[in-house]
């Protein structure tokens, strides 16, 4: 099964560009860059990860973040994570990358997106990944931070896809970020935020409602709404699941618990994802293997997950169809 999953083609749809700086290369960025690194060792870093919640996940994925500091870094960081997605199967990616974290400590707009946007470039010509981005903001900033973030963006319009929302939910509802995701709308962005991770089915609604978007990231907790459940069916609005960060961050207490065959079960558009795989024990392969053996998933469940995860990308409906006919070719090889 581990075989028929890694080369089964997918597409990866919730995946933070900062969260797959691996240890060993958030040593050599600190050197690189002269940078004094809490930790002493890769296995004292692996050690600190060790989550209790988001938060606790949260105040060391930035920490980490501050090695990232020159434009190659940003390269590096990308060309690393294409090539394991490549090793994946991953056809095609849809990367959040958190701009604030980054000028927030001084280092412009502009290095951030061309280290990454350089990288993507590549991974389509040598790789053949095909990939958009997706402006983040931090929602434990304030919404008029979100905005000055928004204005930076706008001169890379033609390749940001859409903006999301990420960071600590409890008490950062979608509502706070209504005006400013109006105006993304407004300039062409189509939108995206985390809800139900640790947040409530209200936040959910609000993204749907208030936010307008055309996906839900995580939406875990949609399970205690049978109302949103109806919804998200009937509209197929996809869920970005990610199985790995769910347990280690204990919105579940164990990979048996995940809800992820119930969502399926349901009919909703539910697909895997690896979101910090650095931080979160696997990439995207490991998420698809770890919830297949702990809920027993069968080979037609990973088929629709994949297929899934190509009809909720931003990709235009040829290449949805053309990486489809690619899945579906693949299972009738796998059958033989
Ligand atoms: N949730 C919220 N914010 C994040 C996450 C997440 O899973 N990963 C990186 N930033
Ligand atoms: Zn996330």
């Amino acid at each position: 099964m581990n075989k028929f999953i890694q080369d089964l083609p997918k597409a990866e749809l919730h995946l933070h560009i900062e969260g797959t700086l691996e240890p060993e290369m958030m040593f050599e960025l600190a050197q690189r860059n002269n940078i004094d690194l809490p930790y002493k060792s890769v296995s004292e870093v692996k050690e600190a990860y060790n989550f209790e919640d988001l938060q606790s996940f949260l105040d060391i994925y930035y920490q980490g973040s501050q090695v990232l500091q020159q434009e190659q870094d940003f390269y590096d960081l990308t060309w690393a994570y294409l090539q394991k997605a490549n090793r994946q199967n991953v056809r095609h990616t849809e990367i959040f990358f958190d701009p604030q974290s980054h000028t927030d400590r001084g280092i412009e707009f502009t290095t951030v997106y061309q280290g990454i946007y350089r990288a993507l470039q590549d991974g389509k010509t040598q790789l053949g990944i095909s990939s958009q981005l997706i402006l983040s903001f931090l929602r434990h900033l304030s919404a008029e931070q979100a905005f000055a973030t928004l204005e930076q963006a706008l001169a890379y319009r033609d390749t940001i896809v859409a903006v999301g929302l990420d960071s600590a939910e409890q008490n950062n509802p979608p509502s706070k970020f209504k005006e400013v995701f109006d105006k993304a709308q407004a300039e062409g962005f189509l939108t995206v935020a985390h809800a139900g991770e640790e947040g409530p089915p209200e936040y959910i609604w609000e993204a749907i409602n208030l936010l307008n978007v055309s996906r839900i990231d995580h939406g875990v907790r949609s399970l205690e709404d049978p109302k949103l459940l109806d919804y998200l069916v009937d509209r197929q609005v996809p869920l970005t699941v990610c199985p790995l960060s769910n347990v280690e961050l204990k919105v579940f207490d164990s990979m048996t618990e995940h809800n992820l065959k119930q969502l399926l079960d349901l009919g909703i558009c539910a697909t895997v994802n690896s979101d910090d795989p650095a931080y979160f024990g696997g990439y995207i392969a490991e998420n698809y293997q770890a919830a297949q053996a702990a809920l027993d998933l069968s080979k037609q469940e990973l088929y629709q997950l994949a297929k899934n995860s190509f009809q909720a990308s931003f990709l235009p409906s040829e290449s949805k169809h053309r990486l489809i006919s690619e899945l579906d070719d693949y299972l009738e090889t796998a059958k033989l």
